[in-house]
């Protein structure tokens, strides 16, 4: 460890941008966890720039509790020294202040400075990349591991393509995984600001992400038995489950791609700091259970007027969000062109408590990989998992991120010392997925077919 790393940092946890919507929800779930037998949470402090909105977050997070005596620390994106000072007190800061293209940087940047570990629930790819590209060495010297997208995007992604692949036993493997995301309520979907206002950033965005791709040398491609499959139709009719789908350009394939090319890199997984050669045996063990897949995500709706809408919105914020005009419009009137998915004051407790996810994981593949390697030959074989939970936002993040951090804290030694990864190869072979499971997020084979 480097010598400017606080031996015994003040706080295990410290939650930044906790009076954010997220945020609140990150402190209400980060609290059942603090000082319970068992959990190795034992100190928490959450920050922020507005100390009185601090305290009105921990009050409603606590509730009908009163609010536990907890620090709130005070600290601003603008300001590097109040991030390095936070960086200094904290093993982890979990950041949950976005859109992280915006005011990301600083918060990676102190962390990879002190040595501190870093989680967020950023859905960005381009702010992912370049944190990579800018601070990956820095972070690997100074002990510090920063893991972005640890909250529905893209964990679920992640670890629901792996446990599909880890249902292909010897001699099957896939060849594609296909995602269909369906949001279902009976109430309204709705999404706060922050996360429409990160999409628009993103597509205005776009070419700088293509741009830092080039300026860097191309990573080791996984080796994918069969050919690779073709497009298929823009709008996607899935009979299995009687649902309608679009792609959907989210974080998540662009995420579980860097992890299977961190995996061929790396075929054994991430070394941990200090690992026993059981651990080291464990470890080697899973990866060897992960077979790569092309991967994409849908977002399916059981009707076709529902997968119309989706359209309806990307292409509003695929048109609007290239001009400055555009998106003036697009984030001045979010619940317009949004068809009301996104709102400013974002969604009411009730909303979010009645809203779930389903996330189908569609693999096909070959029953024997020597039939992989026969020309042009068509997969015979089809296994469909499912990853299920509350809502994504607000429910199912805060429960990853936290279940992430959690595991930070108990199982260090068999983490990398530091380094910027995606979340799917550092927790990939923990009980990330067990964890989950424990708290309402489920993983289920459907089916296994002949195709
Ligand atoms: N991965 C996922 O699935 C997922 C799920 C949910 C959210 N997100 C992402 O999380 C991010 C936050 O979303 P949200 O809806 O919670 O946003 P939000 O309600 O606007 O909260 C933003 C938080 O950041 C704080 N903040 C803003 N500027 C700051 C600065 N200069 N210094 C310190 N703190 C600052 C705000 O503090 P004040 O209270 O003082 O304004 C607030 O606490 C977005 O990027 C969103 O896309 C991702």
């Amino acid at each position: 460890m480097s010598q400017n790393v606080s031996p015994n940092p003040t706080y295990d946890v410290i939650i930044l941008g906790a009076s954010g919507f997220t945020g609140k929800y990150v402190i209400r779930e980060a609290l059942k966890f603090l000082n319970v037998p068992s959990s190795p949470l034992k100190s928490l402090a959450i920050a922020g720039r507005n100390s009185s909105k601090l305290f009105q977050a921990l009050q409603w997070a606590a509730h009908p509790k009163p609010p536990p005596q907890i620090p709130i620390l005070t600290a601003d994106t603008t300001d590097p020294s109040s991030l390095r000072h936070l960086a200094s007190q904290a093993k982890i800061i979990l950041n949950c202040v976005g859109p992280f293209r915006l005011y990301g940087e600083p918060v990676v940047e102190a962390c990879a400075d002190s040595g501190c570990d870093y989680l967020d629930i950023c859905g960005e790819p381009e702010f992912m990349e370049r944190m990579e590209v800018k601070y990956h060495d820095k972070a690997v010297d100074m002990g510090s591991l920063i893991v972005s997208a640890c909250g529905f995007d893209s964990v679920p992604a992640e670890l629901g393509l792996m446990f599909n692949s880890r249902q292909w036993l010897p001699p099957a493997v896939p060849n594609q995984v296909e995602a269909y995301l369906s949001l279902e309520s009976d109430k309204r979907i709705v999404g706060n600001f922050a996360t429409y206002e990160s999409a628009v950033l993103g597509v205005a965005n776009a070419d700088k992400l293509q741009e830092l791709r080039r300026s860097r040398p191309k990573r080791p491609r996984p080796a994918i038995p069969g050919p690779r499959p073709p497009k298929g139709p823009l709008l996607d009719h899935l009979k299995e489950v009687g649902v309608w789908a679009v792609k959907l350009p989210s974080a998540d394939a662009i995420v579980v791609r860097r992890t299977l090319s961190c995996l061929a890199e790396n075929p054994g997984g991430l070394p941990g700091v200090n690992e026993s050669t059981e651990q080291i045996e464990r470890r080697e063990a899973f990866w060897s259970t992960i077979k790569p897949a092309h991967f994409g995500v849908k977002i399916a709706s059981k009707s076709l007027l529902g997968v119309i809408r989706f359209i309806t919105v990307g292409v509003f914020i695929g048109l609007f969000g290239k001009t400055g005009i555009g998106r003036w419009l697009l984030l001045k009137f979010p619940s317009l062109f949004s068809l009301g998915w996104f709102r400013k004051k974002g969604p009411t407790e009730e909303e979010v408590a009645s809203a779930t996810f389903k996330m189908w994981f569609v693999g096909q593949g070959f029953s024997d990989d020597s039939l992989a390697l026969q020309g042009n030959r068509k997969p015979d074989t089809e296994i469909i998992t499912r990853v299920m939970g509350p809502e994504i936002g607000y429910l199912t993040t805060p429960i990853i991120l936290v279940q992430c951090a959690l595991i930070l804290l108990k199982e260090r030694d068999n983490l990398p010392k530091g380094g910027v990864f995606p979340p799917g190869i550092v927790f990939g072979a923990t009980d990330l997925q067990d964890r989950l499971q424990q708290n309402g997020i489920s993983f289920d084979v459907i089916s296994k077919n002949t195709i």
